[in-house]
């Protein structure tokens, strides 16, 4: 226990490649326990989570992504610190993102984007989406091999959001290339452009996407674009350019990585159990219960952070104006009080939507529903169309001597790489 009392989460290795033993420890000590070397207060406990999510006038999301880095721009006077952050607001990390917001500018973004997610564009986007499962598919599915992240999660991923918003055709294969999700066989893409991007995905993203909502602006057309671009708020008034490409743009931040390391996870968990593929391809009515059990034990977002604004407690523990909250979602998502064997993989666990992968309250995913539809559709092409998925001994190891690598970061929880093999189902 002297080791795991000890770590650093933030930046220790060992814990970034397997955070669940440093995870049961803070529970041990306590559903909501204060950690040595930040003063982070991380909330292990399911219902503590929930709680903390739901009480957005005592815990503000100012700093959701960042948590304890940068430090805080301000020392905390008093019991009520709300004026101090609104005047140091826009330094904290993507400060212009609605994940960041707080009420009421973040009603008014996310307002924006419940006009373009639509059950008609949702429905539309669907369609799309199984197409592309096969397009992904096509790719690599005569070699009888492939690394899943980069041959079929990441471009997947970034495709579905492209199309969701609209992004032309003629655009998909350069931003699918300037996102970092390669380039389709034979795509001239990457010789063409020397990419933009830069640092900033999230910059280049804005100025894509102020160039398609200006142009429509001026010369409307019968897109989804051009539906953004007309988006007014509840009370009528017309946003700025900005104040619309930021939800849109914020949906690839959002929904790329996550959803990559959802579907390699779930595959991973489907190459292991052989018995779970038969199962599936029997009855693939199953696969939406699989891939709801994939979000609990391998929660793609591992921690999320909330800055206390005002003095108060949480499960029964003091909590000053100030405190950083690590909002730990892949260890709620394993809580013994809330989910029984919580490390086992149980295709039949009843209670399993009551995740919290997708967290709770004002902030919750909002492309909880295409992650879903992502999620379903892929495994259930993949199913389709081989006759065994096997995990790769080449790359990584026999089944007893298994190596995974994980990407060591504080915040997400997925593979680095994960090469397959299979038969494809017409040999
Ligand atoms: C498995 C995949 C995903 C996971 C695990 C996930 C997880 C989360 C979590 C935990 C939050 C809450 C953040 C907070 O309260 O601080 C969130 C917010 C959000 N997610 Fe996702 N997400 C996923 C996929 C997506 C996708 C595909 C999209 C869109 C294309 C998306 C868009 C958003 C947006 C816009 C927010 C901010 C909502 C708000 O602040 O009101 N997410 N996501």
């Amino acid at each position: 226990m002297t080791d795991l009392a000890e770590t650093d989460y933030f930046s220790d290795a060992a814990v970034a490649q397997d955070p669940y033993a440093y995870w049961d420890y803070l529970r041990s000590q306590g559903p909501v326990f204060r950690e040595p070397n930040y003063g982070v207060v991380a909330v292990t406990g399911y219902q503590e989570v929930h709680a903390a999510f739901k009480d957005f006038e005592s815990f503000s999301a100012v700093n959701a992504i960042g948590g304890p880095f940068p430090p805080l721009p301000f020392t905390p006077e008093g019991d009520d610190i709300s004026e101090q952050i609104e005047a140091h607001r826009h330094l904290f990390p993507i400060f212009e993102h609605m994940v960041v917001m707080d009420p009421p500018d973040h009603g008014k973004a996310r307002s924006l984007l419940g006009r373009l997610l639509t059950p008609r564009r949702l429905q539309e986007n669907e369609d799309y989406i199984w197409a592309l499962a096969d397009r992904q598919i096509d790719e690599f599915i005569d070699n009888g091999r492939c690394e899943f992240l980069g041959e079929y999660g990441r471009p997947f991923a970034t495709l579905a959001i492209a199309d969701l918003l609209g992004v032309p055709e003629g655009d998909r294969d350069k931003l699918r290339s300037n996102l970092g999700a390669g380039v389709p066989p034979g795509s001239r893409v990457g010789a063409l452009d020397s990419s933009p991007v830069g640092s900033n995905p999230l910059e280049y993203l804005d100025d894509l996407f102020s160039g398609y909502i200006a142009e429509r602006r001026r010369q409307p057309a019968d897109d989804v674009l051009s539906g953004l671009a007309s988006a007014t708020y509840p009370d009528g008034s017309i946003p700025e350019l900005l104040e619309v490409v930021r939800p849109a743009t914020f949906l690839f931040a959002a929904g790329q990585e996550t959803v990559t390391k959802l579907l390699s996870s779930a595959l991973q968990v489907l190459c292991e159990r052989p018995d779970y593929q038969d199962r599936l391809r029997a009855d693939p009515d199953l696969i939406g219960a699989f891939m709801e059990e994939a979000l609990r034990i391998q929660s793609p977002t591992k921690v999320d952070f909330r800055l206390a604004r005002k003095t108060t407690t949480l499960g029964g523990v003091h909590i000053p104006a100030g405190t950083v909250l690590m909002l730990c979602l892949g260890a709620a998502n394993r809580d013994p009080r809330k989910f029984d064997n919580p490390n086992e993989f149980q295709l039949d666990r009843k209670n399993v939507r009551e995740h919290i992968a997708f967290g709770r309250g004002i902030h919750t995913c909002a492309g909880a529903p295409l992650a879903r539809v992502e999620g379903r559709v892929t495994l259930r092409r993949l199913l389709e169309r081989t006759r065994d998925i096997r995990i790769s001994e080449a790359k990584h190891g026999a089944a007893d001597v298994r190596q995974y690598s994980y990407e060591p970061t504080f915040l997400l929880r997925g593979l680095t790489e994960l090469h397959i093999e299979f038969t494809p189902a017409w040999t």
